[in-house]
């Protein structure tokens, strides 16, 4: 991991002896020297969290600056929390706020695939918050990608292009309801519940203005209006540039540390390489 030290902007807006230092150049920042003690942030504190978060897309915390009870009441100050626990990830038992990714439901989990917190939903949130509870010996580290930065690497006129196409986002499109729903009346309703929806494929963000690349291969099923191989052969490249090294930070967990991203432009995978040991993340998900 870099450790290169940065100035940004919002470094100023630090309380005294709170550090804060590059992941690698295309997202993320830590943050060493805080501790959550439960009562509200200071705001231009607040405000300079948000402010690097929506700049450096990832904020990793340190080990010690949260615990697994309060970090949802830290993390609040980015919005209301939104909840969507599904049968395979079921509520913390110390924290009402959080979900629980727990690698005994490896089979059922999508966590594993390229995508967005939610992005089977047209109001996926904004922000998501992962606190390492339990680790396996060694393996399971997080992957983010900024979407931003690839659309900033994109040829211009491919970029433009791009602006002119829709996609369909469907929560089945990698077997998210099939797989997990197994009783069909169960999943006729999720299908109900959870329909396909278009969306434009580059989207703007409405703090900083960056324009990002709104597709991931958990949830987006094709390109509207484009044949099959075009739609493929489109979506192929895009998720080949979200996966490149440049584009990417890989974050490998300490226990108790925590990450809260911004989670329109940065999508993310679980890496699936721990053969022993149970890794459990607890997760919260908060609106703008
Ligand atoms: C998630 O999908 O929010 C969890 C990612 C992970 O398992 O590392």
């Amino acid at each position: 991991m870099s450790t290169t030290a940065v100035r940004l902007v919002s470094e100023s807006a630090m309380p005294a002896g709170v550090r804060v230092s590059q992941l690698q150049p295309a997202l993320g920042s830590t943050i060493s020297g805080f501790r959550f003690d439960g009562r509200p942030l200071d705001e231009a504190f607040r405000a300079g969290l948000r402010d690097l978060l929506h700049n450096r897309g990832l904020v990793i915390f340190e080990p010690g600056t949260v615990t697994a009870e309060n970090f949802t009441a830290f993390a609040g100050f980015l919005g209301e929390f939104f909840h969507y626990a599904g049968p395979h990830t079921p509520r913390a038992p110390e924290n009402p706020d959080a979900t629980m990714i727990d690698s005994l439901k490896d089979k059922n989990l999508r966590n594993h695939i390229w995508h967005a917190d939610g992005g089977f939903r047209p109001d996926a949130p904004a922000f998501t918050a992962l606190f390492a509870q339990q680790l396996p010996e060694s393996g399971g580290d997080t992957i983010f990608s900024n979407t931003a930065w690839v659309y900033e690497h994109l040829d211009p006129l491919f970029a433009a292009y791009l602006e002119s196409l829709t996609v369909i986002q469907s929560a089945d499109a990698t077997g998210h309801i099939t797989d997990r729903y197994l009783d069909p009346e169960e999943a006729t309703k999720a299908r109900v519940r959870m329909p396909p929806f278009e969306m434009p494929l580059v989207r703007v963000h409405p703090e900083t203005g960056r324009k990002w690349i709104a597709v991931n291969e958990s949830y987006v099923a094709y390109i509207k209006g484009a044949s099959r191989i075009v739609s493929q052969n489109i979506l192929g490249i895009l998720f080949d540039m979200i996966k490149s090294p440049e584009a990417t930070a890989r974050y490998s967990w300490t226990r108790g540390a925590l990450a809260i991203w911004d989670n329109r432009v940065v999508q993310h995978k679980g890496i699936k390489d721990y053969g022993g040991g149970r890794r459990i993340l607890y997760r919260a998900t908060m609106t703008a």
